[in-house]
C-alpha cells in the first residue's frame, strides 16, 4: 500500500437521479457512516437499494446530491485528498480487446508504472487469484468465475488504500470463493486497507466483515449496524459457532422485512 491509513467518512450522503425532471429516482436515501482502515465493512441490502450507487459515490464516479464525502487520515484526524482506490465492479468490466495480463496491468499503465515492473506485478496478482497460464487469453475465452478473478486481480495489483468490492465473489465456485475470501481478509489486515464489500450473502458478510451495515429497501438508508467479533481466521467451522447463528438470525430478520418491502415497492412501481 502506498499511502497512509485513510478512513472514508460519509455524512448524510444520498443521490437522486433526474432531480430536475418530473420523474426523479431516489437511488440512495441518506447514509451516514465511516469506513475504517484495516477493516472490512460489508453492506447488505435488498436489490435496488443503492449499494452500487454508494460505491460509485465513494469512488468519485457519481456526485451525491445530498451530504458530504470526506477522506480522513487516521493518524492526524485531518481531511486528506482522495486516496489510491481500486474497485471490483459487479459486472467485472474487463476490456474485451485486452488479454488477461493487459487487463490486470492496465491501471498500472495509466499510473505510469514502467512496463517491466507492471508486468511483474500483474503476474503476481494473476498468480494470487490462481490464473497462472491464462495471461495471454482474452476475457471471452474465460469462464464467468475466471473473469471475476481477473477483476479481483486488477484491483489487488493497484495495492489501493481503499478497496471497493461490489459482489466480487458472486460468480465463483465455493472452493475458490473461500480461498479468495481468506486472502482478502489477510490482505486488508496486513496492508491496513479500507475495504467496503457489497454482498448479497449473509454468510460472506459474517465470515469477512468486521462490521456489517444492513440497508433498507429503496430509498436505501442504514437500518442496522453490527460489529462482528468472531475470531479470525474464520473458516467454514465458524458457521457452527453459536455466535454465528445469532448474527445470522439477526441479519436475516432485518433483511427479510426489507426484501419484502422492496417487493411491494417494485410491484407498485413506486
Ligand atoms: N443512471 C441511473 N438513472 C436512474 N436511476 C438509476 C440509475 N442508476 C441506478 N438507478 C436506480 O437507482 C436505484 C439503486 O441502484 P443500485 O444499482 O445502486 O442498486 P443496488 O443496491 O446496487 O442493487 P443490486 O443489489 O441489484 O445490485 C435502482 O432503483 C436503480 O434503478
Ligand atoms: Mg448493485
Amino acid at each position: 500500500m502506498a499511502g497512509p491509513a485513510v478512513a472514508v467518512d460519509i455524512q448524510g450522503v444520498g443521490l437522486t437521479f433526474g432531480l430536475d425532471t418530473d420523474t426523479p429516482t431516489v437511488a440512495l436515501g441518506e447514509v451516514t457512516t465511516r469506513f475504517e482502515p484495516g477493516k472490512v465493512t460489508a453492506i447488505i441490502g435488498p436489490s435496488g437499494c443503492g449499494k452500487s450507487t454508494l460505491l460509485q459515490i465513494a469512488r468519485g464516479f457519481l456526485e451525491p446530491t445530498r451530504g458530504r464525502l470526506r477522506f480522513v487520515e487516521v493518524s492526524s484526524g485531518q481531511e486528506t485528498a482522495r486516496p489510491g482506490m481500486a474497485t471490483v465492479w459487479q459486472a467485472f468490466n474487463l476490456f474485451p480487446w485486452l488479454t488477461v495480463l493487459e487487463n490486470v496491468a492496465f491501471g498500472l499503465d495509466l499510473a505510469g508504472v514502467p512496463k517491466a515492473e507492471r508486468n511483474a506485478r500483474a503476474r503476481k496478482a494473476i498468480a494470487a487469484v490462481d490464473l497462472n497460464g491464462f495471461e495471454n487469453r482474452f476475457p471471452r475465452q474465460l469462464s464467468g468465475g475466471m473473469r471475476q478473478r481477473v477483476g479481483i486481480a486488477r484491483a489487488l495489483v493497484m495495492e489501493p488504500d481503499v478497496l471497493l468490492l461490489d459482489e466480487p465473489f458472486g460468480a465463483l465456485d465455493a472452493q475458490t470463493r473461500l480461498v479468495l475470501q481468506e486472502q482478502l481478509a489477510t490482505l486488508v489486515e496486513t496492508a491496513g486497507t479500507t475495504a467496503i464489500l457489497v454482498t448479497h450473502s449473509i454468510e460472506e458478510a459474517i465470515l469477512l466483515a468486521d462490521r456489517i451495515i444492513v440497508m433498507t429497501a429503496r430509498p436505501g438508508h442504514i437500518c442496522d449496524q453490527i460489529d462482528v467479533a468472531l475470531p479470525r481466521p474464520r473458516t467454514l467451522a465458524t458457521t457452527h459457532d453459536p455466535q454465528y447463528a445469532r448474527l445470522f438470525d439477526r441479519i436475516y430478520g432485518v433483511l427479510r422485512d426489507q426484501v419484502l418491502r422492496a417487493m411491494v415497492i417494485e410491484s407498485e412501481g413506486a
